[in-house]
């Protein structure tokens, strides 16, 4: 989507304060975030801004291109109000826990995030709201903890047993960086691509609602594989130690976990080698053991990177984010880069009824108040 796509008359309204919080793509390190691992994300140039306005009561009333005004109070269930506008709530009620005094408030959301297609439009929403109700109750916006308490709002509000990557990036990425987080510690550090090289997404226009229970069920396999070998979280098995482990779906899960997070230490080394070949080629092995070992890809996404990978400017390709529907990543020769859309596209709508959308992407700021 380009800029052109916001409506003007939805955030361009007088407000109290205007946040921002971008979408992300990982690189690599998939399904390692909840394992206490490590990833290799960076922040889009799509974002979601939020334009905030307080009111005298304690009514919530919300405008959003695209999904149906919703109106409702600060002391309903936040699980039970509109499902888009859940995030909303639950930031505001998890900041009203912590005693911050949360007014009634009107607000306008406009989105250049496309919604399902893996690159965290939900974490931008969650990040924004906490940057905007921060600022509008005169605090500074604290971005680790904005990350921790959108988290809080998946797990807790929204259902969803989801690690730190998605609200962390969003909140905290570095223009310019890709950034190695530690998902254990939350220390992060800035690694950059070599200018040779371009991050393109391709969003397979696939959907799909059952992810989130298959999502549970993969963390639920990797917290008892790590219990089965006594360690606090797959972060701290070794390869050994998996290789003991009893025959069956755990144990296949556990392999690409521990792969995974060696793959995000390799590809570091790479970047900072500038060694696109080597960085490519994780990226395809991180498929393959995404795909086999734990079987959250599907036909499309593999389509989708072997596509990217039959051009010769690509690197290497991967699905991205959580899976099974939504997009994968490449990483190409950046001369090439029109070639390389052109390519993406007509093979792909060579084969199916429609046309993907393809973005050249560079890495982006994190959250930040854009005015108030
Ligand atoms: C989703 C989750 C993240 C992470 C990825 C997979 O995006 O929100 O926490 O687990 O899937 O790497």
């Amino acid at each position: 989507m380009a800029d052109a796509d916001i409506d003007p008359n939805v955030v361009n309204v007088p407000a109290d304060v205007v946040a921002r919080a971008p979408g992300r793509v990982n690189l690599i390190g998939e399904h390692t975030d909840y394992n206490d691992g490590f990833v290799l994300p960076m922040a889009l140039p799509f974002d979601t801004r939020l334009a905030l306005t307080r009111r005298d009561d304690r009514v919530v009333d919300l405008e959003s291109v695209g999904f149906a005004a919703a109106t409702f109070s600060l002391d309903d269930d936040p699980r039970e109000v509109p499902s888009w506008t859940r995030y909303i709530a639950g930031m505001a009620r998890l900041l009203a826990d912590e005693g911050v005094p949360i007014p009634g408030f009107s607000a306008r959301i406009t989105t250049t995030i496309p919604v399902g297609a893996s690159l965290s439009s939900s974490a931008a929403l969650e990040v924004a709201t906490g940057f905007a109700l921060s600022s509008v109750c005169g605090l500074e916006p604290d971005p680790v903890h904005i990350a921790k308490l959108g988290q809080r709002v998946e797990n807790e509000i929204i259902g969803i047993q989801s690690g730190i990557m998605d609200q962390l990036i969003s909140a905290i990425a570095t223009k310019g960086a890709v950034t190695r987080i530690d998902c254990r510690s939350l220390e992060t550090s800035p690694a950059y691509l070599p200018g040779e090289a371009r991050v393109v997404i391709m969003d397979t226009m696939t959907r799909r609602e059952l992810a989130d229970s298959e999502y549970d069920l993969r963390r639920q396999a990797c917290e008892r594989a790590a219990a089965a070998m006594g360690v606090p979280a797959l972060r701290d098995a070794t390869p050994k130690m998996v290789a003991g482990l009893p025959e069956g779906v755990d144990k296949q899960r556990a392999i690409h976990v521990v792969t995974e997070n060696d793959r995000v230490a390799a590809a570091v080394d790479a970047l900072a080698a500038e060694d696109l070949v080597e960085l490519g080629s994780l990226m395809d092995s991180s498929h393959e053991s995404l795909s086999t070992d734990y079987e959250v890809s599907s036909a499309a996404l593999d389509h989708m990177a072997s596509i990217a990978r039959a051009h010769d400017a690509c690197f290497g390709a991967r699905m991205t984010g959580g899976g099974f529907a939504g997009s994968a990543v490449a990483l190409i020769r950046a001369s090439e880069t029109e070639r390389f859309v052109r390519h993406v596209k007509d093979a792909w709508s060579g084969e199916y009824d429609v046309t993907p959308d393809v973005w050249a992407v560079d890495p982006s700021a994190g959250a930040s108040i854009i005015d108030g």
